[in-house]
């Protein structure tokens, strides 16, 4: 089998970067380890930047999200009983759209399926070939028949445990890496969020965070221990801690009810340089992983997919390769903005084991000048709604 770009990958960055590809008609071909189900399952990312809705307008997949979808103006944030607002729109004239990725990946799978794209799934064994020549290829196994994808170039957009970043060889690699000492605990429910803008909060057991997917889908996370196991936390049990670290007249108004999934993530920031090795780009997850505080990361491999989406564009249809030669350069120039501010949110909102009363000091310092002063709203703000591509 022959393609432009070969994708592996069938998670968001993948579909999207194929579907944007498809409307000016550069044909691709998704490998997908697992079913569609399963990809469909993991609950993940609920908040996406303007920049991510505009993409998958130009991939006309934004109907559903401009129906259901619902655009936050602001957000609030907790410490102890004192909390705050932080208002986007004031600040950036954009707001954000809460819009979960699993509803992104299912308009994304209805429109490649329309289109006749061409996804393999439980694709095994994925291998990158001559990845740094002109002529790349990817083999991989479906129902132990091994088959082999010839291709221009190949895009690695299969997240951080996937086969292509470890492709680059290690001489040309070079990997940076924090990991922080404490996991997210997830919930959803099938209850009306506590409030109708999501509320972040610091608090002296722990951060917690008050999501949603609509109006009677909540998701709800606090923060956890390392050796934590989902079975450890009865829904009970995960309800009055959320109140407990919440302000109380919020925790009055939480109305609580069965979870209907229940994980739990930990936290990393990570990034691989460069992101681009030949003909092999790297995009999203693959590359880079954010803590999920300030919910960057979906947005994040959106920015990556814009980039390579135009540099292939650029190559296609005008024969110049200056947009894929730059794109290992431009993705990590915003990637480490998102990166910084990743961190610095999950530094001001969670408990350290080993945060001295110094240590607190500084943060409760840190989070009354957010509170009061405009200049540090401003950049707040302006980096949740997403810096500019
Ligand atoms: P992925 O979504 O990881 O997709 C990669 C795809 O590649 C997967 O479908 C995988 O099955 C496939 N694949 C992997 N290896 C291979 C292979 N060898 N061959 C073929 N296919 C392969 N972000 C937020 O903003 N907010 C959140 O609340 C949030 N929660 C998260 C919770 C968890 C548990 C995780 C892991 C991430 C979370 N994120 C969150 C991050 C966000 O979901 C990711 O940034 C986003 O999914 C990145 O999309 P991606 O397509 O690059 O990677
Ligand atoms: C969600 C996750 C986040 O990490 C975040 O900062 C905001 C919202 C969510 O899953 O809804």
């Amino acid at each position: 089998m022959k393609t432009q770009v070969a994708i592996i990958g069938g998670g968001p960055s993948g579909l999207l970067l194929s579907q944007l590809l498809h409307t000016r008609g550069i044909d691709s071909v998704v490998l997908e380890r697992k079913t569609k189900d399963y990809v469909l399952g993991r609950i993940r990312a609920g908040v996406l930047e303007q920049g991510l809705v505009r993409l998958l307008e130009e991939a006309g997949c934004a109907t559903r999200l401009h129906a259901e979808g619902i655009a936050h103006d602001g957000t609030l944030i907790s410490y102890g009983e004192e909390m705050f607002r932080v208002n986007f729109t004031e600040h950036t004239g954009k707001p954000v759209m809460v819009y979960g990725q699993t509803e992104v990946t299912r308009d994304l799978y209805e429109a490649r399926e329309k289109a006749g794209g061409k996804i393999e799934f439980n694709a095994e064994d994925v291998v990158i070939h001559d990845g740094d020549t002109d002529a790349p290829y990817v083999t991989y196994v479906v129902e132990g028949q091994k088959r082999r994808l010839a291709c221009d170039f190949i895009a690695g957009c299969d997240g951080f445990h996937g086969v292509s970043r470890q492709a680059i060889p290690l001489e040309v690699r070079r990997e940076y890496e924090k990991v922080y000492p404490f996991g997210w605990l997830g919930i959803l429910s099938k209850t009306p969020p506590v409030n109708h803008e999501l509320i972040y909060a610091n608090s002296p057991r722990g951060f917690a965070l008050c999501s949603m997917r609509n109006e009677n889908l909540s998701r709800y996370y606090i923060q956890c221990s390392l050796s934590d196991k989902p079975e450890d936390w009865t829904d009970e049990a995960f309800w009055q801690e959320l109140k407990r670290r919440i302000p109380a007249e919020q925790a009055a108004k939480l109305v609580t009810g069965p979870s209907i999934e229940k994980s739990i993530a930990p936290l990393r920031s990570f990034v691989t340089e460069p992101m681009r090795w030949g003909r092999l780009f790297l995009c999203g997850d693959a590359a880079h992983i954010v803590p999920p505080t300030g919910a960057k990361g979906l947005n994040t491999a959106a920015s990556d997919v814009n980039y390579l989406y135009n540099g292939l564009c650029d190559f296609y249809e005008n024969n110049s390769t200056d947009g894929i030669d730059a794109y290992s350069q431009k993705a990590l120039a915003r990637v480490w903005k998102t990166e910084r501010f990743s961190w610095w949110f999950s530094s001001l909102m969670h408990t350290y084991p080993d945060q001295s009363a110094f240590d607190l000091k500084m943060q409760t310092a840190e989070i009354e000048f957010l509170r009061t002063n405009k200049a540090a709203q401003q950049a707040m703000a302006e980096n949740y709604v997403g810096l500019p591509y």
